[in-house]
């Protein structure tokens, strides 16, 4: 019998989700089952796509399942998302001096073109049916917005048991990135998030951008990737490279010229549970009001909450444990 760790990745793929999965794949005591895809950083032909890529340049097989194209309910709803700028809090993108938009995510991971597909089944099917055969061993990541999971809770509430523990990244304690509110993942899809952090699963950590912020990549980690020479190394150098242009341009970091690799940190957390620091035992419910904290993870920092604890909120992060550790599980793969 193994004892490695078995995990589903679910992701909107995303620069950071990449490192994420990449993360999972390369660590020896991960099991990874699958990763399952959803609309979020791009449409999901994209984040599709781009899964696919970071597999494939790892020359794993772990299936890939296509999950949901659009949030539950948030885009039914006008002028919901109506105001929305692209998480930079500006109405227009930034052009870098070539004339291109500066962004966090471009369409295509910098990887070659997938040759592997993508499994027939939807990735929400695929999760119930594995969630419900299993022995309740399964740690699931999701890394985007939360549609897949708070849709297979909907369809199949008894997955919940089964669940060995959810870690996530997503909402903020006292960051915020989408809105002055709101966590981007957690303002694609409150309703989601809400039905995730109301299953009843029993453990369910958070890992908002309070922790990420404080874990980021900065030049020198990029050119240690670089010097690594292998093309998985060089791509992960590119994406640390975009990302750090587009955290100077949008984000300004508090550690100078550096950017935050969120998705990873779960992973990382896993492994290694000191990557997260300061983790505090809280009641979280999600707004899903519509109005001007629609999406934000309202933290209950009283002695005595209305409602039970339902959520373990990382609001700190141990930024060499975690740079050290992707690195070197990178610099493993030849
Ligand atoms: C989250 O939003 C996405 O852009 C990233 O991939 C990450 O999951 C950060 O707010
Ligand atoms: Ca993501």
């Amino acid at each position: 019998m193994s004892d490695k760790m078995k995990v589903i990745l679910d992701c909107d793929t995303g620069s950071d989700d990449a490192v994420a999965i990449l993360t999972a794949i390369l660590s020896p005591r991960i099991e990874l089952l699958g990763v399952t895809t959803v609309a979020g950083n791009k449409e999901i032909n994209f984040t599709t796509d781009n899964t696919l890529r970071v597999v494939d340049m790892l020359r794993s097989d772990v299936p890939v399942y296509r999950g949901c194209a659009t949030s539950m309910v948030a885009k039914l709803l006008p002028n919901r998302h109506g105001d929305y700028t692209g998480m930079t809090g500006v109405k227009q993108d930034k052009l870098d001096d070539k004339g291109e938009v500066i962004s966090y995510h471009h369409d295509c991971l910098p990887m070659p073109a997938p040759t592997s597909k993508e499994r027939p089944e939807h990735g929400v099917w695929w999760l119930i049916d594995t969630l419900m055969k299993s022995e309740g061993d399964i740690t699931l990541i999701p890394t985007g917005p939360l549609t897949n999971i708070g849709m297979a809770l909907r369809l199949e509430p008894r997955i919940a048991g089964k669940i060995k523990q959810i870690i996530f990244m997503g909402g903020g304690f006292k960051v915020f990135n989408a809105t002055a509110a709101s966590e981007f993942n957690i303002w694609a899809d409150p309703e989601a998030a809400q039905i995730v952090l109301t299953s009843g699963v029993k453990t369910i950590t958070m890992v908002p951008l309070d922790a990420t912020h404080q874990a980021n990549f900065t030049r020198e980690d990029e050119a240690e990737l670089r010097a690594i020479g292998t093309p998985l190394a060089i791509a992960v150098a590119d994406l640390v490279d975009e990302r750090i242009v587009a955290y100077n341009a949008y984000q300004p970091q508090e550690l100078a010229d550096s950017a935050p690799i969120h998705d990873a940190l779960c992973v990382a957390y896993l492994l290694d549970p000191e990557v997260l620091t300061d983790i505090r035992h809280m009641r979280v419910d999600v707004d899903i009001s519509g109005g001007f904290a629609d999406g934000q993870t309202i933290c209950d920092t009283r002695a005595y909450p209305d409602r039970p604890e339902n959520c373990y909120v990382a609001l700190g992060a141990d930024r060499l444990r975690f740079s050290r550790m992707v690195i070197e599980l990178i610099r493993s793969f030849r």
